[in-house]
């Protein structure tokens, strides 16, 4: 299969690019997420991706920060991944959906334990007044969790984005570029080629 057709599926296509950027990057797994306000508002920021299959996109973070929060309103989301050693991007939208507690503990249980420690310490997208802030709510959370295991915190978990489209883009010469976009139908893909 070439790059440069039309795919049946564009997310085994974007499991193939992954397993491509893996071997090729450094950080494979970056993405630009946006979200928005209720009314509109747009906000992005880099997230990793942590799991990609048939029913969509799963990313982790705390559930109250300002993406958490802006999700809570408007379950809706783009993102961007660009790979420039393999002149590839990808574009994903649409609606986010949060993941199980089960799905979201195993995912907790393979993080370090100072990953584990900071998700508990830090209020994310709350003012700090200076590191020593959150320094000493580090301290804090080692000191409670001293010589046990660190639980899911209930404020912190996944969400998935379930894309209702997708598109796949290829650097070409003279900015002559192939684009790809995919709509869901049915239980298919039907895809379309724009103009670079
Ligand atoms: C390479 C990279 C990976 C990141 N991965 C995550 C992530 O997986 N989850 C997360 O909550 N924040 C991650 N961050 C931090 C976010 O970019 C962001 O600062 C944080 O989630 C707060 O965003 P918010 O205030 O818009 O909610 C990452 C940042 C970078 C640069």
């Amino acid at each position: 299969m070439t790059d440069h057709d039309l795919v049946d599926d564009p997310l085994a296509q974007l499991r193939t690019w992954l397993d491509d950027a893996r071997a090729a990057t450094e950080q494979p797994l970056a993405m630009t997420l946006a979200t928005a306000t209720p009314d509109g508002t747009p906000s992005a920021r880099v997230v990793l991706l942590r799991g990609l299959d048939e029913h969509g996109l799963t990313f982790f973070t705390n559930r109250t920060s300002r993406k958490g929060y802006e999700l809570r309103l408007n379950p809706r989301a783009a993102v961007a991944m660009h790979w420039w050693e393999l002149g590839r991007q990808v574009r994903v939208e649409g609606v986010v959906e949060e993941v199980s507690m089960d799905e979201s503990t195993a995912y907790w249980e393979t993080r370090p334990r100072g990953s584990q420690i900071a998700a508990w310490a830090s209020a994310q997208s709350q003012l700090l007044v200076d590191r020593a802030e959150l320094d000493a709510r580090v301290a804090d959370v080692e000191k409670r969790f001293a010589g046990g295991e660190v639980p899911l915190p209930p404020f912190w978990g996944g969400y998935r984005i379930v894309p209702e489209s997708v598109e796949l883009w290829i650097h070409r010469d003279n900015r002559l570029h192939d684009r790809f976009r995919y709509a869901r139908e049915g239980t298919g893909w039907r895809g379309e080629r724009l103009a670079p």
